[in-house]
């Protein structure tokens, strides 16, 4: 059985302490409630990402963490890939930017690729969600979010939609708060499934 369990949640906005980080806030705040549970925040905006070169286009051998963090890509995401391989649950946190999610964000996605042609290496780890935008866009975000946890292979807890519009302090919106911290339930109840699955998702090789 699983002692603990990691947990990272990926910040990125460029504001450290705006709408997007407040609302993370309280999923982590639910997600503290558990002993057993370590949560590391990395905020994006500390980390140069450099865009993904496209290597998997050329040869999909290309795209690995290895040939991935090389070169004209020896930037962050060396650290980044390590820790999120270790992690057992992934929160991604984003501003809405053009009803997309941030560049940085993006590009961090993009790197990702290298875990997932490397093995499917997020596969069986716990995904979360969280959305800040003014005024529209925010479900769009984080519909394009879930396709890419769900094409990995990652667990997408019940009421997932949790994002808030509007500006100001999303303390004040009362139904984004609820799903914050519901989702902090549910990523541990998620993560106790999750540790029960004893071979990856994945059956065929491809
Ligand atoms: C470049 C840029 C593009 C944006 N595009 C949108 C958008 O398409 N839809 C929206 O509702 N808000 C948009 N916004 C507003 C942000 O989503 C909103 O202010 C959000 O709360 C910022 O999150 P933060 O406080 O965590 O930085 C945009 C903001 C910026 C800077």
């Amino acid at each position: 059985m699983c002692k603990s369990f990691k947990v990272i949640a990926v910040h990125g906005s460029p504001r450290k302490e705006g709408r997007t980080a407040e609302l993370l806030n309280y999923v982590i705040e639910e997600l503290r409630k558990f002993d057993k549970v370590e949560i590391e925040i990395i905020h994006l905006i500390d980390h140069p990402i450099r865009f993904c070169m496209g290597c998997y286009s050329d040869d999909p051998k290309l795209c690995n963490p290895k040939n991935c963090t090389q070169g004209v890509l020896e930037d962050s995401m060396k650290s980044l890939h390590s820790k999120i391989i270790l992690a057992d649950a992934i929160i991604f946190a984003t501003p809405v930017y053009w009803y997309n999610m941030s560049g940085v964000m993006k590009n961090f996605i993009d790197r990702l690729t290298a875990l997932e042609n490397a093995g499917k290496l997020l596969d069986n780890k716990v995904a979360g969600f969280v959305v800040a935008a003014e005024e529209d866009g925010a479900t769009q975000v984080i519909s394009n979010l879930m396709a890419f946890a769900n094409d990995n292979g990652m667990l997408i807890t019940p009421y997932s939609l949790v994002y808030s519009v509007g500006r100001g302090s999303v303390g004040k919106d009362e139904e984004a708060v609820l799903y914050a911290r519901r989702l902090g339930q549910n990523i541990y109840r998620m993560l106790k499934i999750a540790c029960k699955v004893k071979k990856p998702w994945k059956e065929y090789d491809d």
